[in-house]
């Protein structure tokens, strides 16, 4: 069966191989990408995501989200991860054309009323634009298929604090929102995507099975690559944003683990994704929390498999 996605993203590198990812894959059936700031601003991320989208000659809306957080001072970014351009500094030429005209959130309200039950967002940017839809149009909450999310750290140490990850850190007041909502959210955090690292023989392969898309991943993890492997002897980096796409499509390649969650907002916790597996607390504040489904696990060549094989089909 083919499922229908949103995919709201950051484009950013890991980013753009995930979209990649998403339109090679026959399983699924990219609705639209809405952006929103987090590794860039968001007027960049917008125009990454159309050249990505126009790259791949897939014809599909782009919308523009918030690029602000919820709550707050405007983000400082991660330019220092991504480059200049979000891409790695590699000049990839400007898009052509023009963006959606609805917002990203109003882009989600429209395509899971339009879509009830069918539609599955995937989140690998910070939350805004889901809270935003939320709302717009509470219901929706309802008539989502499920929500799988790139963020949080559940059992491991954060990465832009010891308690945070980049994702729920830059817009914790947002996510707070999104992981209260009655939709069913499977989240993949840095418990999963910190343990499987990609060295440039993967990019190489990428490139050589799909000179294309694989062509662009792989240029573009240059400079990606190098941030990651900053006082390591081996170069790596790290693809997170394909993780919850990988679910869906094979959703035995991981190890998921039910419990309530709580996300931090005040400042030292801020974007801490405070995790009780179920049975393991009395306490009021996570037993009355939401639900949700977290990566624990996932098989490390399988997945690394996965993505070869489908950046490989024509
Ligand atoms: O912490 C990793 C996440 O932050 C990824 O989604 C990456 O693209 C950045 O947005
Ligand atoms: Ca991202």
């Amino acid at each position: 069966m083919v499922e229908k996605i949103i995919l709201d993203t950051d484009p950013g590198i890991d980013d753009a191989m995930a979209i990649f990812f998403a339109f090679q894959a026959k399983q699924l059936d990219v609705l639209g990408l809405t952006t929103v700031y987090g590794n860039v601003p968001v007027e960049m991320s917008a125009k990454n995501a159309l050249a990505l989208v126009e790259l791949a000659n897939v014809n599909i809306p782009v919308c523009k989200g918030v690029g602000m957080p919820w709550v707050g001072e405007e983000s400082t970014y991660a330019h220092f991860v991504h480059g200049d351009d979000g891409f790695g500094n590699i000049n990839h030429p400007a898009p052509k054309g023009e963006l959606d005209s609805r917002s990203s959130a109003q882009f989600i309200v429209d395509t899971v009323k339009k879509y009830p039950n069918e539609v599955t967002i995937v989140a690998v940017g910070p939350l805004g634009n889901l809270a935003l839809a939320l709302r717009l149009a509470p219901e929706i909450q309802h008539l989502v298929k499920s929500v799988n999310i790139m963020g949080g750290a559940a059992f491991t140490l954060g990465n832009v604090t010891p308690v945070a990850e980049a994702n729920i850190w830059n817009d914790a007041h947002a996510a707070e929102i999104v992981f209260s909502a009655e939709w069913p959210i499977n989240m993949f955090g840095l418990d999963v995507t910190y343990k499987v690292p990609f060295s440039p023989t993967f990019m190489q392969e990428l490139s050589k099975v799909n000179p294309v898309l694989g062509g662009f991943v792989k240029r573009a993890s240059e400079f990606y690559a190098d941030f990651y492997s900053q006082g390591k002897e081996q170069k790596e980096c790290f693809f997170h944003d394909a993780f919850p796409l990988a679910y869906i499509m094979h959703p035995e390649l991981f190890e998921m683990t039910t419990g309530h969650m709580r996300i931090g907002t005040d400042e030292l916790h801020r974007g801490q994704t405070s995790f009780a597996p179920i049975g393991s607390t009395m306490s009021p504040y996570w037993l009355n929390a939401q639900k949700v489904n977290v990566a624990t696990k996932v098989k490390h060549a399988d997945l690394t498999q996965l993505f070869i094989d489908t950046y490989a089909l024509d």
